[in-house]
């Protein structure tokens, strides 16, 4: 016998059509941001292990798979170059010739305006040590010394054809500066897409090896401890006021606390970065049959939505696209 129940929530919940008409959070093409790599030097691409179905690519490789995706929808691509030489000050960084700077030619002379191509900028990927700056003698990060190679950075990816910046090396100073440069050299049209709350997290793993990253020790003293919050909103607020045109949290899924609060806060855009981890969590457990695996992307990119990020970069852009059919 029917109860006399004033309300009923699971009426909304009762046909697809009526969870549909409801739902509160949609995923659109639009806002995912498909990462690419490139390795120097590669004669076909090579698969990364940690991240099973993501390579590193070729030049017409990545040319190919950037052709792809923009067909697919996706809204921008966020492109990271592996150097075959590397050095104490990631010289292939600011080369004209460097392999990010031809990748980003090559992609923006197949997709050009089709899409918002970015560029991850820092020295990781470049230096002989592994670290996102350069160092003292005393093996410490030279926090200024590092900001006048992310201007030299900054200036040969803006000519090679990025759109968006991305400073990811959490150095105190670095949005201004990059702005500061990219003004003077009259590139007021080149965006930065601050990593601006970045945290020194276990997540980036499978990354390193997608990048052979050459690091030994840790990220430190210039990515977060995971256990602030506070710490996130002011090195966001930060960014906003150096000039930053999107501010990003990363990764995502552990921090969706960081990406809601940062979002009721700041007047642009957030993104935020599912990152190499997440990706590679959700596949080791969906190749065991622990979990469903297209339920799980789809989940977890609709959670880092509801927490408020409009953008979102993440390594399934292609495939959730296919995904929302
Ligand atoms: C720095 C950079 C990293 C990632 C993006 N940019 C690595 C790091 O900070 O250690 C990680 C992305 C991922 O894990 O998917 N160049």
């Amino acid at each position: 016998m029917a109860m006399d129940l004033t309300y009923r929530p699971r009426r909304l919940r009762t046909t697809p059509a009526m969870r549909r008409l409801v739902a509160e959070t949609r995923i659109d093409p639009a806002n995912l941001v498909l990462p690419l790599f490139v390795k120097e030097g590669l004669d076909d691409p090579a698969p990364i292990a940690s991240l099973p179905g993501v390579v590193q690519h070729t030049l017409p490789s990545v040319r190919k798979a950037a052709r792809e995706a923009v067909e697919a929808g996706v809204g921008g691509l966020m492109l990271f170059a592996v150097p075959s030489h590397r050095d104490a000050i990631g010289s292939a960084g600011t080369d004209r010739d460097g392999i990010l700077q031809r990748t980003l030619r090559e992609v923006a002379d197949e997709v050009g305006d089709e899409t918002v191509l970015m560029s991850d900028l820092c020295l990781d990927e470049f230096t002989d040590h592994g670290h996102c700056g350069v160092l003292r003698a005393d093996g410490t990060v030279d926090n200024d010394a590092t900001l006048e190679r992310y201007g030299e950075m900054a200036l040969a990816q803006a000519e090679a054809g990025a759109h968006l910046l991305g400073p990811s090396g959490m150095m105190d100073g670095q949005v201004g500066y990059v702005r500061r440069v990219l003004d003077e050299a009259g590139l007021q049209d080149t965006g930065v897409l601050a990593y601006s709350a970045k945290y020194a997290s276990a997540f980036f793993g499978p990354f390193r090896d997608a990048v052979e990253s050459q690091l030994e020790g840790d990220r430190k003293t210039y990515q977060q401890d995971p256990a602030n919050a506070i710490e996130s909103l002011r090195e966001v607020r930060l960014d906003v006021e150096e000039g930053a045109d999107l501010v990003m949290v990363k990764p995502a899924l552990a921090y969706l606390d960081i990406i809601s609060r940062v979002a009721a806060e700041v007047d642009v855009p957030v993104a935020a970065y599912q990152v190499s981890g997440e990706y590679a969590m959700v596949e080791a457990a969906a190749a065991n049959g622990w979990i469903e695996r297209e339920r799980a992307i789809l989940e977890t990119l609709t959670a880092i939505r509801r927490a408020g990020a409009s953008v979102i970069l993440t390594y399934w852009a292609v495939e959730a696209i296919r995904l929302l059919g």
